[in-house]
């Protein structure tokens, strides 16, 4: 079983080993390897069996750092770095050979960003290689937002798990790319669409594709749960039912058992709400329920993000 704790030397070790490790970031927990040493990255694809032709965010600390990973940052990109990292943001950027194409999948860009954890930026520093850390679940389920999460799901394959409290921020980072310099967000995440729109004027928003997804987070089915999810039209409930589980905004409804239902923000803060949504919807489909009925959140801030995981986890393969 994986070991839980918060030293940085103990991570650092196994990492420099090849191995993989459980890693905090502001958005979800990560499941870390050296970017630059393909066997690790091997890894980081069987423990999570994930499909090989989806790449990998890889996770540095420095500006210094990154130019030594990509050809080019454009202006926008790089007004969107120097305002939000470290933070919820990923950047798509023309790679240079240093990063092996396992990471990428072959593609000629490489997603990075700089995290905004205390002990994750600590460890980073203290390497010299960058990580390469896709969110610590299965392929396909739920984001982990605590070391817990990881240690349940991955913890007989992951030695070690640094242990950084709970995601701050709870759903994965943005992703944006600059194909023909126009600015494209292929994931919505962690950093508002209305906050990068501040920057750098409008951009265009791209996050479905049923076929060869650029990012298979784009993928219909995804970040879904094993109970059947249904996210129900706005204004509307659920049937009252007795083996019924309800993810609520605010208010727990009627008709439905409370200690089935969770609620996200009871003051209707949506980025509480974000916090929130991956823990409540694991311990949902913990429960002894047969269905989840979620509800839609507001269009706004955090709220677009949200409303697209829980389209995705309601979509059944
Ligand atoms: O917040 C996050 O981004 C978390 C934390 C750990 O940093 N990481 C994360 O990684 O969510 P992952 O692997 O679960 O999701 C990364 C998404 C995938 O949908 C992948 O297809 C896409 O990013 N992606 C990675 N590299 C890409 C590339 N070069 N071009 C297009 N999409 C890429
Ligand atoms: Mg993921």
């Amino acid at each position: 079983m994986a070991q839980l704790g918060t030293d940085k030397a103990i991570a650092k070790a196994f990492l420099e080993a090849g191995n993989v490790v459980g890693i905090p970031t502001e958005t979800v927990y990560g499941l870390a390897g050296n970017a630059l040493n393909p066997d690790a990255v091997l890894t980081i694809f069987r423990v999570k069996n994930r499909p090989s032709f989806d790449p990998l965010i890889v996770h540095t600390d420095s500006f210094d750092k990154l130019n030594q990973f990509v050809t080019t940052i454009p202006d926008r990109a790089y007004q969107l770095a120097e305002t939000f990292w470290p933070g919820p943001l990923t950047l798509l950027l023309p790679k240079r050979s240093l990063i092996p194409d396992l990471v990428t999948a072959g593609l000629p860009s490489v997603a990075v960003r700089i995290p905004n954890h205390p002990l994750t930026l600590d460890l980073l520093r203290s390497l010299d290689f960058p990580l390469a850390a896709p969110s610590a679940n299965p392929f396909g389920y739920i984001s982990p937002t605590t070391a817990q999460h990881v240690a349940d799901q991955l913890g007989d394959q992951v030695p070690y798990i640094l242990d950084g409290g709970p995601a701050g921020v709870g759903i994965e980072s943005t992703i944006i790319g600059f194909d023909d310099n126009e600015a494209t967000v292929f994931r919505l995440g962690g950093m508002a669409l209305e906050q990068i729109e501040a920057i750098i004027g409008p951009v265009s928003v791209r996050t479905h594709s049923t076929s060869n997804p650029k990012a298979p987070g784009m993928l219909s089915s995804h970040y879904a749960p094993r109970k059947p999810l249904i996210l129900l039209p706005a204004g509307t409930t659920p049937e009252p039912g007795k083996r019924i589980g309800a993810l609520a905004f605010r208010e727990p409804f009627g008709g439905i058992h409370t200690d089935n239902q969770r609620i996200l923000s009871p003051t209707g803060d949506l980025n509480e709400a974000a916090k929130n949504l991956f823990a409540h919807l694991r311990a949902l489909d913990n429960l002894p329920v047969d269905i989840i009925y979620a509800e839609p959140l507001p269009n706004e801030g955090l709220g677009w993000a949200m409303n697209d995981r829980l389209r995705r986890a309601s979509v059944q393969d």
